[in-house]
């Protein structure tokens, strides 16, 4: 099968977030089993240019339709760690992909909305006739739109497009200048309920709600985000949507990438261990504590990797620091926040907390250093408000270190309550789950970890065997996702 991904990320050279290794290792599993992969991204300035082998410019003059006229844009080709990548190089002085940053810029759903184009108008010129064209989150939403609108009368009527949501957060709404813009044009069309009207605002266009309506099969992220997103408040007003959208939506477990996440060939650490030397596992907590500056005690590490914001559950991770130290147990952290009032806070914790020998807080983003406190933490906090997949979870249990997550999104799906999973047998349990957002139970939580550690080591080990025996690598995903395909193709 030909596949085209679309999308705004793709690790290492392009990532954000969870989105840019989801569209890493999707796309190396489906050409490992013998599908043809190219992912089309924009040409940033600040991606990581030093990654990317062989870039050259293969398409220099690709005039994309935008308002009255067109763009001059140059297309280049590039292996990013083996994937087939092209780059979108628009020349005009919108400079929309020069602003030293992916996201954040005002003018986001028109640099996206003109990427989609340039993707699809490449497409159509290069003669590129992917059987799948398969989008990513709202930044390429307009694609399934214009395919039906515009490119099926130009040539393109056998592409198919999947469509997968990353996150419901942020849907790219804006006015109707998107439809001027693309070419789409029409707006008593468009803006109507049925088609890309926002649900709450009918004034404005909602991209992501564009393309589920026109997408023909829509995935998120986990079973459990699939019915959360459905049933609760957690698609941000597109329950509607996808309640119409039914027939054609579902949810696949992400999985990872065991190439880069994997304790018995990790090149970041420095004491390889798996369940056959799980005892190694110690020597990276030393390695951990040495470069934190942490007591040498006998007590647990607990530790937090990633974002810090509300989604995350920002205010139980600090409340979690705290409960930690107060209950013989050690804390690190490592991430920042997009907020600068979140940093600003945490800045301040971390100075309050400077002389702490239990507690290291790293205000940064090193994903060589993510390796390590992986490796050498005992437990995962992770008390998030939503979470559609999740990735430190799934990574954890493979380090063998216990993760403490709340029961929601793709936590769901892969971490199984030690004491209170009755439909598990003892062996497949591998964490501890908490039910609400609040002090009280992430306590309990940590409280029942920490004293499993203390007080019944032998049951601790057998917690942290149970989650390194899991498979959550590309291997029955990539399936799921063909399966998608061949759905999708045959209709
Ligand atoms: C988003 C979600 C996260 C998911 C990732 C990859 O970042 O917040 O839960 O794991 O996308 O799909």
């Amino acid at each position: 099968m030909y596949i085209v991904m679309v999308a705004s990320e793709c690790a290492p050279i392009i990532k954000a977030g969870g989105l840019g290794d989801v569209v890493y290792g999707l796309s190396r599993e489906l050409e490992i089993r013998g599908n043809t992969v190219e992912i089309i991204l924009p040409k940033y300035d600040c991606m990581r240019y030093d990654q990317i082998w062989g870039l050259q410019c293969v398409y220099p003059d690709l005039w994309v339709p935008w308002f009255g006229g067109a763009i001059h844009c140059s297309v280049w080709f590039g292996f990013a760690h083996g994937r087939k990548c092209y780059f979108i190089d628009p020349h005009s002085a919108d400079q929309f992909f020069n602003r030293g940053t992916y996201y954040g810029c005002n003018d986001d759903q028109m640099r996206f909305a003109f990427f989609s184009k340039a993707a699809m108008e490449f497409m159509l010129k290069d003669n590129k006739r992917p059987d799948i064209i398969h989008c990513h989150d709202w930044q390429t939403g307009l694609i399934p739109v214009m395919l039906a609108e515009i490119y099926k009368h130009l040539g393109m009527q056998n592409q198919r497009v999947c469509f997968t949501i990353h996150n419901f957060k942020h849907q790219g709404i804006y006015s109707g200048q998107l439809l001027e813009a693309t070419g789409l044009r029409r707006p008593e069309h468009f803006f109507r309920h049925e088609q890309m009207g926002d649900n709450f605002n009918p004034h404005l266009l909602n991209i992501m709600k564009g393309g589920i309506i026109y997408s023909n099969f829509v995935t998120t992220v986990s079973p459990q985000h699939a019915w959360e997103a459905r049933f609760t408040d957690q698609s941000y007003g597109l329950g509607h949507t996808l309640h119409i959208s039914q027939h054609k939506f579902d949810g696949v477990l992400n999985g990872v990438d065991y190439d880069i996440w994997n304790p018995e060939i990790d090149r970041y650490i420095p004491a390889r261990y798996g369940m056959g030397n799980l005892d190694d596992k110690y020597r990276n907590k030393e390695a951990l504590r040495d470069r934190f500056w942490l007591r040498k005690d006998y007590k647990p590490i607990i530790a937090y990797v990633g974002r810090l914001d509300d989604q995350k559950g920002v205010h139980l991770i600090r409340h979690g620091i705290f409960y930690a130290l107060h209950n013989n147990a050690q804390f690190i952290l490592l991430g920042t926040s997009p907020e600068a009032s979140i940093n600003a806070d945490f800045w301040n914790l971390k100075r309050h907390l400077n002389d702490s020998p239990d507690c290291h807080l790293e205000l940064s983003f090193n994903e060589e250093v993510s390796h390590l406190i992986y490796a050498g933490a005992d437990m995962f906090l992770m008390p998030s408000n939503f979470e559609p997949c999740g990735l430190s979870q799934v990574i954890s249990l493979k380090y063998g270190t216990v993760p403490i997550v709340r029961n929601v999104g793709g936590l769901v799906n892969t971490v199984f309550d030690k004491d209170h999973h009755h439909s598990k047998p003892l062996h497949e349990r591998n964490g501890f789950v908490f039910q609400h957002s609040d002090y009280a139970a992430v306590e309990g939580a940590m409280y029942r970890g920490i004293r499993l550690f203390y007080d019944y080591p032998a049951h601790f080990r057998e917690l942290m065997y149970n989650g390194m025996r899991y498979d959550f690598s590309w291997n029955y995903p990539a399936q799921r996702y063909l399966g998608i395909y061949d759905y999708i193709r045959a209709k």
